[in-house]
């Protein structure tokens, strides 16, 4: 009998098993993976990263990737077979890492910074002109540590595991790497800032993450923390200043802390909400004299897990479904075969079947019926809906005790601010209409990658401007407000 063996695919964290000597093609189209000139290696839009492992490669395939210009870890999936144990980064993902290009106030000043995105999933990292606030370059990498799991609760479990300097090094030498990759610019980088939640900072800097695996969840290392490019090994003048902003929580980080910046809630009276929803589905409100924030747990369904068919938002991805004469339209991402559903279609999704009265008020389908076909081969089940009440419960219960910690209704806020890349793409009504967030049209405005604008902002500013942030923040832990049950229960409901 042949025997198996895994393949492992980041950043999107799937697990394959399949029989040993099969081709790659036969497995990954599934993925998001294309193979437009069908496996004659002239396209490389099949090329895959290998991360660990190892893939047979000759002489042909060498030479293809040398005329795509591809480095030596990269493979041409369409040329090669799974013989043992891999894992591979899709890189067809890279298309969705958000970086940014928004203009902000700040004070010149000389030299030249570089902001970090340490995200959990990607890494962003953009050299600025601090006279004049201009963005030289940007890059955008997968964060290495994926191959650890694709959540933050995995990756806690690989550091106790033992793992964690083997994961530190690879965080590190990976955004020294991506510094170098800026360097076709010629300048002396004067200051560095780091921003990303507590789980990526405690690993970043070599502090014990055991707190942050046990109830209170309290970690003693929050603060900020500073580096010199000598230890960090990073290619950059001596005197650099190189900074891991603090966090606000132990599941509320330095992302955001910049998150709160960028909306300026601090300069206002009005009150301001910020809702990010990845991975934790962080939430803040505040205002020049309070904030308050929380995590959710309401990130894996928005990220595709827990859905049967999620996945991220990749080649193959429903993204948006709209309903034209009572018949689904679903948008699919490089307009091919749907292979799966993400985030925003998701949302879509249960706002048109809602719209149809094809789901109940209590999530229920009305037919009866297991499963809603979406498209050829993609449908949403019973399950599904239920996971997406799941989270959407989180988002607004979440968000209800904030206001009423703060003894405010919705009314009462000026404007609700969407952060992250999944943000970008979502359709606002739809939002509203399932419940996710319950308040206008107008209040909502998408932000885009907060983390990053936050990050370059703090470049400008001495860490008195955070630290005075940081004093008139608190963060609450949702589960532990007595009317957490009863909020949560209510916003199930559609
Ligand atoms: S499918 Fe075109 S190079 Fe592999």
């Amino acid at each position: 009998m042949q025997h198996k063996v895994k393949i492992t695919l980041l950043p999107i964290g799937k697990e394959i098993a399949v029989n040993a000597g099969t081709p790659l093609m036969d497995v990954l189209h599934e993925y998001g993976v294309e193979f437009p000139c069908g496996g004659k290696g002239v396209c490389g839009s099949c090329k895959v990263k290998l991360l660990e492992g190892h893939l047979r490669t000759d002489p042909v395939q060498q030479r293809k990737l040398q005329i795509l210009g591809l480095e030596n870890s990269w493979r041409l999936a369409c040329f090669c077979k799974a013989e043992s144990d891999i894992a591979l980064e899709i890189a067809q993902f890279e298309n969705i890492i958000l970086a940014d290009n928004s203009t902000f106030d700040f004070r010149p000043q000389q030299g030249f910074g570089i902001a970090v995105d340490l995200g959990t999933t990607t890494l962003v990292v953009q050299l600025l002109n601090l006279e004049n606030g201009h963005i030289l370059d940007s890059v955008s990498e997968v964060n290495p540590q994926a191959r650890f799991g694709a959540d933050l609760i995995s990756r806690i479990q690989s550091c106790l595991d033992g793992k964690q300097t083997e994961m530190q090094n690879l965080i590190r030498e990976k955004i020294g790497e991506m510094i170098r990759k800026l360097q076709k610019y010629p300048v002396d980088v004067s200051k560095v800032v780091l921003v990303g939640n507590t789980v990526m900072h405690h690993i970043f800097s070599g502090l014990n993450v055991q707190p942050l695996s046990f109830y209170p969840f309290e970690s003693p290392d929050l603060g900020f923390q500073h580096f010199s490019a000598k230890e960090l090994n990073w290619d950059l003048p001596d005197y650099s200043e190189i900074t891991f902003f603090p966090s606000i929580g132990s599941f509320v980080g330095s992302d955001i802390l910049a998150g709160i910046a960028a909306t300026k809630m601090t300069e206002r009276d009005e009150f301001t909400i910020l809702i990010d929803l990845g991975t934790n589905g962080e939430i803040v409100v505040g205002n020049r004299h309070q904030i308050i924030c929380a995590s959710t747990a309401a990130g894996p369904a928005f990220e595709g897990a827990k859905i049967n068919q999620g996945m991220r938002a990749a080649t193959g991805a429903i993204s948006s479904v709209t309903s034209q004469n009572g018949n689904l339209v679903c948008h699919v991402i490089g307009n091919g075969k749907a292979k799966g559903i993400c985030g925003s279609g998701l949302i879509d999704a249960v706002a048109i079947l809602l719209q149809q009265e094809k789901i109940g008020m209590f999530g229920e389908i009305d037919s009866g019926e297991e499963k809603i076909m979406l498209d050829s081969g993609v449908f949403l089940t019973q399950q599904d809906i239920r996971e997406f009440q799941l989270a959407k419960a989180a988002v607004a219960s979440g968000l209800q005790i904030l206001l009423n910690k703060l003894g405010i209704s919705f009314a009462e806020t000026d404007k609700v601010f969407i952060a992250g890349g999944f943000g970008n793409f979502l359709n606002i009504q739809h939002v509203i209409q399932t419940g996710l967030i319950e308040t206008t049209e107008d209040k909502i405005l998408k932000l885009g990658n907060t983390a990053l604008i936050g990050a370059k902002m703090f470049l400008f500013e001495d860490e008195n401007f955070t630290s005075k942030i940081l004093e008139k923040t608190s963060h609450i832990n949702l589960e532990g407000d007595p009317a957490f049950q009863d909020i949560f229960v209510e916003k199930l409901m559609f």
